[in-house]
């Protein structure tokens, strides 16, 4: 039975957790904040107070944190997760960090004797759930069998890219896209609204066309009429517009649009939105 090891249980991490036991891995968990890793014991999953605890003995490391900063902090020290790995182990991490943090990253796993595969996921929420992600996946080729048991529990979809890397670019433009919909979703919304026109008209007159798109129709009913709880925290595709904006600028790409975007979702999160779905983002014009 392969045995995995998961590092954060936030929305993505407990939804992937429960699919890999569904399918009958070994899951030890460990969350900073144990209270939300909890509720995972009653499906079968081991939660653990430290990093280390949960690499011990793991033939796949999975790290599903906020960024960058929280992956070093749960790898890194006595207590971290690179402290347990047992060589041989790999290391799928599957957090969206940006190119820089990255190559920081995978810096360190050769040194604990660990192979590291850059694996992004693209989806959401019930995507993780339904166990229907797209993982965009690059490193060694001799990783791909040892990983496999995991992305077949996870994703619908794994495309393999090539070097380390490749996954974490593939998904800034991928996000790139997806952030870039919903701050132009959001004002024509705000628009029709000005304009006296019901918005849920302008969602029925894309729905089915050619420039129509499921995301487009499920973030602007959430804009209209609200939504509980979120499927993609507006910090974090606030966090992802800076990863995009300091990948171009190291590229020398132009991205001004995405500059302004970035803006936008940054007023948002001033307005105490970070922590609704990306879709509050309307907020931001509605505000002003
Ligand atoms: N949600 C989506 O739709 C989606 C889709 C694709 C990719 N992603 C990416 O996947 C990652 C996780 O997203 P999510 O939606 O699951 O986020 P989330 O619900 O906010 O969970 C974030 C996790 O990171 C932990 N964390 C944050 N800072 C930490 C630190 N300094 N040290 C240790 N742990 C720390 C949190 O622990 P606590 O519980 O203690 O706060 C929590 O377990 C992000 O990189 C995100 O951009 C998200």
């Amino acid at each position: 039975m392969t045995k995995v090891a998961l590092l954060g249980t936030g929305t993505m991490g407990a939804a992937m957790a429960r699919r890999m036991r569904a399918h009958g891995l070994a899951v030890r968990a460990w969350n900073r904040s144990r209270a939300k890793a909890e509720p995972l014991a009653a499906d079968g999953i081991e939660v653990v107070e430290t990093p280390r605890v949960a690499a011990e003995g793991a033939d796949v490391l999975i790290t599903m944190l906020t960024d960058g900063t929280a992956v070093e902090a749960a790898m890194l020290g006595p207590e971290g997760g690179l402290a347990g790995a047992t060589p041989g182990c790999t290391w799928l991490q599957t957090s969206t960090v940006g190119v820089a943090a990255c190559r920081r990253l995978a810096e360190l796993a050769p040194g604990s004797h660990l192979g590291f595969v850059d694996a992004p996921v693209s989806g959401s929420k019930e995507q993780a759930e339904r166990g229907e992600l797209m993982v965009l996946a690059a490193g060694a080729p001799e990783l791909e069998a040892r990983v496999k048991p995991v992305l077949e529990a996870i994703a619908r979809r794994t495309v393999w890219l090539g070097e380390v890397g490749a996954g974490t670019r593939a998904k800034l433009a991928m996000n790139a896209w997806v952030t870039g919909l919903v701050a132009v979703l959001a004002e024509t919304i705000t628009l029709s609204e000005g304009l006296d026109l019901d918005p849920r008209l302008f969602l029925d007159l894309l729905r089915g066309g050619p420039s129509d798109s499921p995301y487009a129709q499920l973030k602007g009913k959430v804009m209209i009429e609200g939504q509980a709880a979120p499927s993609f925290a507006l910090r974090l595709a606030h966090k992802d517009l800076r990863l995009i904006l300091e990948a171009g600028r190291e590229a020398g790409a132009s991205l001004p649009v995405l500059a302004a975007i970035e803006e936008k979702f940054d007023r948002a999160e001033r307005q105490g939105r970070g922590d609704e779905d990306l879709a509050s983002v309307i907020a931001a014009d509605r505000g002003r």
